[in-house]
């Protein structure tokens, strides 16, 4: 059935079934960024009027751009280097971009997922005590100054290499054997284990007042550009668009893959996770408030890592059966991530693979090597919490913002490839995608991003961020953006191996099958 084309190319792998696709699209967007990022920026940003911008930057760039990564390696079966170079030559770089920043996020997500095992640990005994700000930073990470730190931190190094090794493994039985397998187990797992927490969080004492914390709307907020820029950036990072990792997930679909419909699936469960873990963080943070004879608001630490490593084992250890509640959410932490992680080494080993034409196995050794020997040399040592904060900062609010505006601007403008990956989508796929697609990816969407992107450098610049020292946000900030452009062009000009793709046709016998 393949034909006469198709043996030209060694077989691409393919996820097994839709269901298997689903679940490792799911897999990568409900992470951290559903559990430790949104309860907390929905809170900043507005409470209940968040859920507006949040819903608008869903469907006007969420779903719309989510689509367009499918469309690209669905049709050009490549990870993201391959499918941009094959859309249009110079496109790879855009590619390399994306797969470096991603690169650059994995060496500090994996640091987080360690955190979650030594808590997952910690949560059995309640380890932390009475002050667990001080058990934190204090006697878990031993925070310094912000300074290029090498004193390693035993605590923090072992989970992380752990974390390192199962990576590895998983990655490099690839595909189906590996990546879909874990997620096949992990998904329905996470599912069962995050009902039950919230669940419970819903029968606390004073539950009802952390919903109406983070559900009372402060309409005001909606003025702020501050508070849509956050909403655009949460849906970036939460459902792992224009990284280059949903490009290199489809392009392991199968030939007829429904691609709309499972894209509408991936992206509403991505976003019923994230508001049920909003529900479960914030009733529990009414309990804490209930407990303390406070309120929700006069609470401190509710974002980031803080609210997860901090608030949360102050609330678990004065809960009747805190451990078990504890264990749960730190285990829940650590099968979000992993699915999440997973996916990020997956494009990157991927694209290195196809480049240098290496074998999947030594591309997943060289890759996953490099990453855990920067991640732990970065992040096991006591300025690991403050470099973390920083590289996430700009990744996410510069680096995914310039991917998005450079990506929607080349397929609409400048390539005009738009017309054809609509086909495409439409073509394999049961929903039909409209015209006003065009609109979104090619206007809405890229000007309302470069507004955010000016504005978030420009406050970068003039106000710095979270009072670092200058040198350290050059150092940590800009320098990983500057290290991600020029990875991206070293590894564009240097030469492929192994591949003639001159004769490229996407997908010949979809083409054949409409004679
Ligand atoms: N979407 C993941 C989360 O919500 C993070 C991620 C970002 C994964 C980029 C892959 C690529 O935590």
């Amino acid at each position: 059935m393949a034909g006469g084309s198709a043996a030209a190319a060694p077989e691409r792998e393919t996820w097994t079934s839709s269901t298997g696709f689903i679940l490792a699209a799911v897999g990568s967007a409900v992470g951290l960024g559903n559990i430790w990022r949104f309860p907390g920026v929905a809170y900043e940003s507005g409470g209940g009027a968040f859920l507006i911008p949040y819903l608008v930057a869903l469907l006007t760039a969420g779903i719309p751009i989510l689509f367009l990564d499918y469309a690209i390696g669905h049709r050009y079966r490549g990870a993201a280097p391959l499918s941009y170079r094959r859309m249009a030559r110079p496109a790879e770089a855009l590619g390399w971009f994306q797969i470096v920043l991603s690169f650059v996020i994995a060496v500090y997500y994996a640091a987080v997922i360690a955190w979650s095992l030594s808590y997952f640990v910690f949560a059995f005994d309640l380890r932390w005590g009475e002050d667990t700000a001080v058990f934190f930073t204090g006697e878990y990470l031993q925070v310094g100054d912000p300074e290029v730190s090498t004193t390693l931190v035993p605590g923090v190094a072992v989970p992380l290499v752990l974390v390192w090794v199962v990576v590895l493994a998983i990655i490099a039985l690839g595909v189906s054997r590996g990546v879909q397998r874990v997620n096949v187990v992990f998904i329905p797992l996470l599912v069962v284990a995050f009902v039950g927490l919230v669940a419970r969080a819903l029968t606390l004492p004073g539950a009802a007042d952390g919903l109406n914390a983070l559900f009372t709307p402060d309409w005001a907020a909606l003025a702020d550009p501050g508070v849509w820029i956050a909403a655009y950036s949460q849906i970036f990072f939460s459902l792992s668009i224009a990284f280059g990792i949903m490009v290199t997930y489809a392009s392991y679909q199968r030939r007829r893959a429904n691609m709309t419909s499972s894209g509408l699936v991936v992206a509403f469960a991505n976003s019923s996770f994230e508001i049920l873990a909003g529900i479960g963080v914030f009733a529990t943070l009414g309990f804490l408030a209930h407990q303390q004879a406070s309120t929700v608001d006069q609470l401190e630490g509710l974002s980031g890592p803080i609210l997860s490593f901090v608030t949360f084992p102050a609330v678990i250890s004065e809960m009747p059966g805190g451990n078990l509640f504890g264990a749960v959410f730190f285990g829940a932490l650590v099968l979000a991530g992993f699915t999440s992680i997973i996916s990020i080494l997956l494009g990157v080993a991927a694209s290195v693979s196809e480049k240098f034409g290496l074998a999947h196995r030594t591309a997943s050794i060289v890759v996953c090597g490099v990453c855990a020997v920067i991640s732990i040399g970065l992040f096991s040592t006591t300025s690991g919490l403050i470099a973390l904060d920083t590289v996430d900062q700009w990744a996410n609010n510069v680096g995914i913002v310039v991917s998005a505006i450079v990506m929607t601007v080349l397929v609409a403008w400048v390539f005009r490839t738009a017309p054809v990956l609509r086909a495409h989508l439409n073509r394999v796929s049961t929903f039909q995608v409209g015209r006003v697609w065009y609109v979104l990816v090619g206007g809405l969407a890229p000007v309302l991003l470069t507004y955010m992107l000016v504005e978030r450098v420009r406050t970068l610049l003039t106000e710095g961020y979270e009072g670092y020292p200058t040198w350290y946000l050059a150092l940590f900030g800009w320098g990983a953006i500057a290290l991600v452009v020029v990875g991206a062009l070293i590894l564009t000009l240097a030469p492929w191996r192994d591949r003639d793709d001159t004769d490229f046709h996407a997908w010949p016998e979809l083409e054949e099958e409409r004679r």
